[in-house]
């Protein structure tokens, strides 16, 4: 991958004359949401509907301990602004637009009127469960509608959700679920993706099964297939809503109440749940959707995001919906029932925003030119990346075939800690350089520092912090505020610290070069390192393992674990298969190892600490320049692990 291609790629000419924001009004903006911060957000806030409206925008300190408030006497919610107001304005205008995994099967076409009337339903439904203000609430859903209504249903009533991945598995989602004291969980029989089944309600069984009790389980029928139901625990959707209807007022929230717990990967320990709060989050997502895809009233916005993740959240469930957009959801996989999936859909439904990951544009690229061109996409207007660094070469393909060079590209750079975009470029405001992220958001103040806090100014690489608060950024971590102080802002004194490490040019562009911690980006996943090795020495034949990343031409990084096993074990591919298997059982498919490197010793220093600088080394390839090895206590386990690299 070549990552420091700079070449300028200017706006579109037609974007360019068609532009809600130029150049020079998004520099007075900038420049105004941080020198009169007070004032731009409370009219940002504008945005969205209060119940009560607040009188104050940010209240909020890093040190000595973090705490962050936003519009914290306003109240709302969250519900009512992606769904009831658009109701009430444009009840015809479709809300969703669901294609199906199976490009035969039907069409589902969600009107505001009837995603109001639905979500209301299900929210008596919740009820009904005995769901009420402030409990957590688990979904472990397949991408159909019904994902979105339990996330707005819980929001109507004040319930906090807790959406986990489909992807992972019962010990993980049992994790997560214990985590925060969850006894209500929202599943599907099973879920479809590219053709085959995904046993959610089996998943949330053994995940229960001799772990923590839930009082309710809400299933949805999707597939059909037969289920177990645990007599008074579990209960149909679809039987449950016979009994409801669609009255089902929406509760004034505080700005400042959770709505939702989202798990993350991190460096150390296990997973964290990051607390969203209402006022500022719905703020956010409303103003960075409407600003970084510079949403027209008729555009048809695709986000290939799974609400399991954060993007799922901000410009699935929230961001496009505050807006009163008209939104596609993909049930599927870009290459089922082949490569040209993604593009049969723009075709088919119009698609003017496509919003992807770089995973999937890399992915498609090697299938080649045919299987985009064949397909119409001149309803194309911009095109987006999130998730992990995109490469120059891919980042040129998705503008070039995908875009026919026309469209301009946001490479959007956020987290789920961020709540929304955080660093991109205007699309018909500013000219692109593939691999770069661009320039800050709104509200936002980056700061590259060294390796000792000291910030750096003018072009400068480093670590990648902001120094301000923003609405969208997460309150805590659930249960456990001092971990999140910990985490985030007490590497650099009065900094949120992102994790990232990023170069900035002499325009001010940003260039995320990748995490500087422990954590790995799997196509687009996070995962800690730590998590993995702590699954691997679970299983009894382990006596150490270190997990690192290296870079995968599709994934953007591999999952490399070296794993030293008890004596007396013998070093099979049987024993990598089962570790392998072991793996994906402890915390689901989204964590499979792509290696798994069984050797007698890890280099150690001799104070005995793994060198991780050469696994990571080793894995990538780049034995040869190893750096210091003088501390190693034993420099010959470094030789036996170069003859043994399988990368
Ligand atoms: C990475 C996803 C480069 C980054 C929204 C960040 C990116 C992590 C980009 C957060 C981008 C996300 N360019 N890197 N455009 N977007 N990342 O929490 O390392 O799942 O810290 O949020 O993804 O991942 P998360």
């Amino acid at each position: 991958m070549i990552m420091d291609d700079t070449t300028i790629v200017p706006v579109p000419a037609t974007a360019k004359a068609d532009a809600s924001c130029t150049a020079e009004q998004y520099r007075t903006a900038y420049a105004r949401s941080l020198d009169e911060s007070e004032a731009f957000w409370l009219s940002q806030a504008g945005r969205i509907d209060w119940m009560k409206k607040p009188t104050v925008a940010g209240n909020w300190k890093f040190a000595p301990k973090v705490d962050i408030k936003w519009f914290e006497d306003g109240q709302l919610n969250a519900c009512w602004n992606c769904v009831d107001r658009h109701a009430i304005a444009t009840p015809d205008r479709m809300a969703i637009i669901s294609e199906p995994d199976d490009p035969d099967a039907a069409v589902r076409r969600i009107d505001y009127r009837t995603l109001k009337s639905d979500v209301a339903r299900f929210a008596n439904v919740l009820k009904e469960m005995g769901v009420s203000r402030g409990d957590r609430v688990t979904i472990y859903m397949p991408m159909i509608a019904e994902a979105v209504y339990a996330m707005l249903a819980c929001a109507r009533i004040g319930a906090v959700h807790s959406v986990v991945f489909g992807g992972f598995s019962p010990e993980a989602l049992r994790g997560r679920i214990e985590g925060c004291d969850s006894r209500f969980v929202i599943t599907a029989d099973a879920g479809r993706r590219g053709g085959k089944s995904i046993a959610l309600k089996a998943n949330v069984d053994a995940a229960l099964d001799g772990g923590p009790s839930a009082d309710a389980v809400l299933v949805v029928r999707v597939t059909g297939e037969p289920v177990t139901m645990t007599p008074g625990r579990d209960r149909w959707y679809h039987e449950a809503l016979e009994s409801v209807d669609d009255d089902c007022p929406c509760a004034p929230m505080n700005a400042e109440d959770p709505l939702f717990i989202l798990y993350t990967s991190g460096s150390t320990g296990k997973p964290k749940g990051v607390v969203h709060t209402t006022g500022g989050y719905m703020v956010w997502t409303a103003s960075t959707f409407a600003h970084a895809f510079d949403y027209r009233e008729d555009d048809l916005f695709f986000c290939t995001a799974d609400v399991g993740w954060i993007t799922g959240h901000s410009y699935v469930a929230y961001g496009p919906l505050a807006n009163g957009a008209t939104q596609l959801i993909f049930e599927g996989v870009p290459n089922h029932p082949d490569e040209s999936r993604f593009w049969q859909i723009v075709e088919k439904h119009k698609v003017s925003i496509l919003y992807t990951a770089p995973t999937a544009i890399r992915a498609l690229m090697r299938e080649g030119d045919a299987p985009v061109t064949k397909h119409d996409r001149s309803s194309l207007r911009i095109l987006g990346t999130v998730g992990e660094p995109i490469n120059p070469e891919a980042w040129r393909w998705y503008h070039r075939v995908v875009g026919d060079g026309q469209v301009p590209v946001v490479d959007t750079w956020w987290q789920t800690e961020t709540g929304g975009i955080m660093l991109t470029t205007l699309p018909g405001a500013h000219d692109m350089k593939p691999g770069w992220a661009g320039l800050p958001m709104f509200g936002v103040k980056p700061l590259i520092v060294d390796n000792d806090g000291r910030p750096l100014d003018g072009e400068a690489e480093g670590n990648l912090c902001i120094s301000e608060s923003w609405p969208g950024q997460a309150r805590s971590v659930y249960g456990d505020h001092a971990r999140f102080h910990q985490t985030y802002f007490s590497t650099y004194e009065g900094l949120y610290f992102t994790g990232d490490g990023a170069k900035r040019d002499a325009d001010g562009y940003y260039r995320i070069t990748g995490r500087v911690d422990d954590v790995i980006n799997v196509s687009g996943h996070r995962m800690g390192t730590a998590e993995v090795e702590s699954a691997l020495v679970l299983h009894g034949d382990v006596a150490e393992a270190a997990v690192v990343g290296y870079p995968h031409d599709i994934k953007g990084q591999g999952i490399y674990c070296y794993v030293t096993p008890n004596a007396g074990v013998a070093m099979t591919s049987e024993l990598e298969a089962e570790l392998r298997a072991h793996v994906r059982k402890e915390i689901g498919p989204v964590a499979t190892p792509d290696h798994i490197h069984l050797t007698a010793a890890l280099p150690k220093t001799r104070s005995g600490k793994i060198m991780r600088r050469i696994l990571r080394k080793i894995a990538g390839g780049e034995s040869d320049s190893l750096g210091d090895t003088s501390t190693l206590a034993d420099p010959n386990v470094v030789d036996a692990l170069i003859a043994g690299c399988k990368a």
